[in-house]
């Protein structure tokens, strides 16, 4: 038995050619990402996409909220994908605690799909978020959560040469299966 190539397949790169992605690929992520199951099935994603060549201005804005390792790298990727989580149920109005877990499923169902469109993801959480909180305009209801960088593979050597050193060191390590797999409660 062995993982699906999806699984094995992705990685966070920081590297990203600056080809521009298809519309159609685009949109079939966000597709991949509203099938995701979710409590009630509220769906409280949103993603706002910013391209790099096709509204520059929105590009550099939601760049501009990165820490600055971040945008080092970034930068090459030519689509930022800015992720927004509603926080209250459709249904009550009331606090949805699941948000954020069920963001996380739509996410992974958009890095599979992206693995098999032979496109690369680095979601990234390192962000200033005091600018961050004011660049959508959102209702109280609506949390921006994190900025994903998306495209086709790059080269590191085009990196600048503090990231190159970052990218040829990392490794990519999990925890063993028996740290994080439990068949009884602890004693
Ligand atoms: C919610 C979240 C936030 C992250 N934030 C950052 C970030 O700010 N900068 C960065 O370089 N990588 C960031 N990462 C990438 C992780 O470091 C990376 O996923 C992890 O090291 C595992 O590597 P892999 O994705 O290649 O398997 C983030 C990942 C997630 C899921």
């Amino acid at each position: 038995m062995q993982l699906i190539e999806s699984i094995s397949k992705r990685h966070s790169p920081r590297s990203f050619d600056n080809k521009g992605i298809e519309q159609e690929k685009i949109e079939l992520l966000i597709e991949a990402a509203s099938w995701a199951p979710s409590a009630f099935n509220n769906q409280p994603w949103r993603f706002y996409v910013a391209e790099k060549n096709k509204n520059p201005e929105f590009y550099n804005n939601a760049l501009n909220c990165l820490v600055d390792f971040n945008k080092s790298w970034a930068q090459t990727a030519p689509v930022l994908i800015i992720t927004v989580v509603k926080t209250t149920y459709d249904h009550n109005n009331e606090a949805n605690k699941f948000a954020l877990h069920d963001l996380g499923l739509a996410i992974g169902n958009m890095m599979n799909q992206a693995t098999v469109l032979n496109l690369f993801m680095h979601q990234m959480a390192g962000i200033k978020f005091d600018k961050f909180n004011k660049l959508l305009n959102l209702p109280q209801n609506m949390e921006p959560v994190s900025i994903i960088a998306l495209g086709y593979l790059g080269k590191i050597e085009d990196l600048p040469a503090e990231i190159q050193k970052v990218e040829n060191e990392k490794k990519r390590v999990r925890k063993p299966i028996e740290d994080i797999l439990n068949y009884s409660p602890l004693k």
